[in-house]
């Protein structure tokens, strides 16, 4: 059934687990992040990015009444987040689209910069009922960035700061830069686990990892544990999906039909979501 991100998270924070919020493109994403997620029994969230809607030529409605509707028959709870919005006509259609819950992303942004425009879309979003998830600090490797950014000291998520940001923004929750980096294609990224942890003490919101693609098993389970509460994927997923259809199309070079290949992608992508909830811990459906 169609969840609210506001609830799943609220439930993985409680259990100390995270909820597996992993980015779909295709309609072919959103069936295996449900099958995975109930092959796994656990709740999920299916999040749309501003470039996925680019992709779509900057329409959302298409994805959207396809996620929100294989939502609705999954067997587990599913919500919708639309994720990494920098634009105030996205965000303006969250609402009617059947999203409970958006990103803005204002972090490239100066502190006061970033501060202003995240509490007018904070405003604006409670207002609608919609949850709202903000970053301070940056996590790297956005639009083809170097992922190198996210490593930079500088670019991590001072606590202090976050505690005010927090608190003068109104957010529900907080995308803090602790190591990792978006996009990548090795699971190299080693988490500051110390800063994690002051983090966690100095804010009373849910945390939120993003660029977790390139964070190590080990890594995301001590990260849970530390105090993150919702786990963003995207890179990971495609490595399996891209994987298996490369796979297929060398094996069957006279293939046309896009059903063979994408079925065999789609196979393997819900297996791995399936992997990542098992490492977060997330199968708690009641
Ligand atoms: O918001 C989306 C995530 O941060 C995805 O990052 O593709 O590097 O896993 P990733
Ligand atoms: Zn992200």
């Amino acid at each position: 059934p169609l969840a609210t991100t506001g609830d799943l998270v609220a439930r993985a924070a409680a259990a100390r687990t995270a909820v597996a919020a992993v980015n779909v493109i295709t309609l072919e994403h959103v069936e295996a992040v449900l099958s995975g997620a109930e092959s796994a029994a656990a709740p999920v969230i299916l999040q749309v990015s501003e470039n996925a809607v680019g992709f779509h030529q900057g329409r959302l409605a298409p994805l959207a009444r396809a996620a929100v509707a294989a939502a609705e028959r999954a067997a587990v709870p599913a919500a919708l987040h639309l994720d990494h919005v920098t634009s105030d006509t996205l965000l303006r259609q969250a609402p009617d689209a059947g999203f409970s819950s958006v990103m803005y992303d204002a972090s490239r942004l100066p502190y006061t910069e970033n501060l202003d425009a995240t509490r007018a879309a904070a405003d604006w979003a409670h207002a609608q009922g919609l949850w709202i998830e903000a970053e301070l600090g940056e996590v790297g490797g956005k639009d083809g960035q170097p992922p190198l950014a996210a490593h930079a000291p500088g670019a991590r998520t001072d606590p202090a700061e976050a505690r005010a940001f927090v608190a003068d923004s109104g957010v529900d929750a907080l995308a803090v830069a602790v190591g990792s980096a978006h996009a990548m294609t090795a699971r190299t990224a080693a988490l500051d686990h110390d800063l994690l942890k002051r983090l966690s003490a100095a804010l009373d919101v849910p945390l939120v990892l993003h660029g977790s693609s390139g964070v190590p098993d080990a890594e995301l389970a001590a990260a849970v544990a530390g105090g993150i509460a919702k786990v963003n994927v995207g890179t990971a997923l495609n490595i399996a999906l891209t994987g298996a259809v490369r796979r297929y199309l060398g094996g069957h070079p006279e293939a046309v039909d896009p059903r063979g290949y994408l079925a065999e992608g789609r196979d393997a992508m819900s297996r791995t979501v399936a992997e990542l909830i098992g490492v977060l811990g997330g199968a708690v459906t009641s």
